[in-house]
């Protein structure tokens, strides 16, 4: 068992626990989420593979491909998988009651929805702190290819306006003074919106942007949510 330190840590580490024993049984082949959630998972998951588990993932970063790595659990190559894997368990930065989500707050959008879309399941692992009656107070972080990245953004204001959306910010993100570069070698620009109504039409006309790449709007990908409440025991909403 590993100490945490805050009450969400606590609560992330417990649900956590509790997708490893909801969805790591012996052979399950299972994507591995990114983010401080995703980690506490990774960690439950290790704790049990120490144990004798026999599970393999794939990860959605290199951050979480070091982490699982460093905690003994066996990863493969997306392109060497011939079926789809059983399932996988990933943070959001928002999810709203639908099970639809804000992803990419660390940067790692376009592989998590990647491995999500090659699994046959995908659950989404939050503390209650992530739940929300409309996605939006959160930027929604959208993955850019760096050529012409500026023309792109104009591209996504026009799309926002024709929507109906005002007021839209479109901010490059950066860490240290530098611009943030995504495991694929991307930009990222985060779209301060405030409130989002029309998720799934947002989520499709996005991605139809030239130059866009993904975007961090997962609408209809999540099957469960699963979530730790403030005791630290995790419920799941179906
Ligand atoms: C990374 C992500 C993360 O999964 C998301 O930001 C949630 O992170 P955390 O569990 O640390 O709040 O989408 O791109």
């Amino acid at each position: 068992m590993y100490t945490t330190e805050t009450p969400q840590d606590a609560a992330k580490y417990a649900v956590g626990r509790a997708a490893v024993e909801r969805y790591a049984h012996d052979g399950a082949r299972l994507g591995l989420g990114s983010g401080t959630t995703s980690a506490w998972f990774v960690r439950a998951l290790g704790e049990k593979v120490a144990d004798g588990l026999d599970v393999v993932g794939v990860p959605t970063s290199t951050a979480t491909r070091d982490l699982a790595l460093s905690v003994g659990i066996t990863l493969v190559d997306l392109n060497d998988l011939d079926r789809p894997l059983d399932v996988t368990l990933d943070g959001p930065d928002e999810v709203d009651h639908d099970g639809d989500m804000i992803k990419g707050g660390g940067a790692c959008l376009l592989w998590e929805r990647m491995v999500a879309e090659a699994s046959s399941k995908m659950v989404c692992i939050a503390d209650d702190t992530k739940l929300v009656e409309q996605l939006g107070s959160f930027p929604l972080p959208i993955e850019v290819i760096p050529f012409g990245w500026k023309a792109t953004r104009r591209s996504i204001s026009a799309l926002l306006t024709d929507l109906g959306y005002s007021d839209i910010e479109i901010v490059q993100r950066h860490r240290d003074g530098q611009p943030v570069v995504t495991d694929s070698g991307n930009f990222i620009l985060d779209a301060h919106m405030v409130a989002i109504t029309d998720k799934a039409l947002l989520d499709t006309n996005l991605n139809w942007i030239a130059g866009v790449v993904e975007n961090g709007l997962f609408t209809g990908i999540a099957h469960e949510i699963l979530m730790a409440s403030p005791d630290g025991a995790a419920k799941l909403i179906e």
